[in-house]
């Protein structure tokens, strides 16, 4: 191993995601947004990138049955919590982007 690669894997935190109620223990860098880990580390490409500037509601996941906006998190404040897509919330704001593409959503759930 060279030392760029041990630098690079000292920098990831290991952290627990319970989706769907499935567990994953996973090596992720501390400043991806819950976004990006469930994407690029979980595999898990249900959960839509959008805009990711809080605007679409695309990425909208419920962690403890709360709806946060997923790319507006850090996945280190979603560890161990209860999460799974907020399929609703992603179908509203689709609705609401065809019909108000100028204007913001509101809030879902
Ligand atoms: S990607 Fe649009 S609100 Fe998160």
């Amino acid at each position: 191993m060279q030392q760029r690669d041990r630098i690079a894997i000292q920098q990831n935190m290991r952290g627990t995601f319970v989706v769907n109620g499935e567990s994953s223990d996973i090596f992720y860098a501390p400043y991806k947004t819950l976004l990006e880990v469930l994407r690029e580390d979980l595999d898990l490409t249900g959960t839509k990138h959008g805009c990711e500037l809080g605007e679409c509601g695309a990425c909208a996941v419920l962690v403890d049955g709360a709806p946060p906006l997923s790319c507006l998190v850090l996945a280190v404040e979603s560890e161990g919590r209860a999460m799974r897509p907020c399929i609703r919330c992603r179908l509203r704001s689709l609705i609401w982007a065809s019909r108000n593409a100028a204007t913001a959503p509101p809030a879902f759930c």
